[in-house]
């Protein structure tokens, strides 16, 4: 698949793990996230990553900050983009199978039950349902 993924300053680790991880199972990752503890500020990074994204010729996108919460508000500010923080395998799979996630959302502060590439993976081979989910997914996206 071809991902996108960005980071602030607290999901360095995170992130670098999850980019190295992906592209040994032979996935193209597009980092646009920080690669230092230097301070920056999450809804910047959201824009940068939502906005190339939207250009297209992405599968889906991977946002971290230090919660994973800030980030993915900022994200879900952007008109067409649907940003779910994921906690375990089970909404991983419902964020893209009932809510068309294109972009899920980890915190580097977070101590997660099980390994984030876990929760990635599964969302990677879950399949969007649509039915009566794409009314309800049409009604985000025509919220402005
Ligand atoms: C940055 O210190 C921190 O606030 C940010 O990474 C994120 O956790 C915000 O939601």
């Amino acid at each position: 698949m071809n991902i996108i993924i960005a980071n602030d300053h607290g999901a360095v680790d995170l992130k670098t793990g999850l980019v190295k991880a992906l592209r040994a199972k032979g996935h193209t990752v597009e980092n646009l996230g920080v690669d230092s503890a230097d301070s920056v500020d999450y809804p910047d990074i959201a824009r940068l990553a939502a906005d190339r994204f939207l250009a297209g010729g992405f599968d889906f996108g991977i946002l971290c900050c230090g919660t994973g919460i800030g980030i993915s508000m900022a994200a879900n500010k952007i008109h067409g983009i649907r940003c779910a923080q994921v906690f375990d395998l089970f909404t991983a799979e419902m964020s893209k199978a009932h809510n068309d996630a294109n972009f899920i959302a980890f915190g580097g502060r977070i101590v997660y039950a099980i390994p984030v590439i876990d929760m990635v993976e599964k969302f990677m081979s879950a399949a969007y349902e649509a039915g009566r989910h794409a009314r309800r997914v049409g009604k985000i996206d025509a919220m402005r």
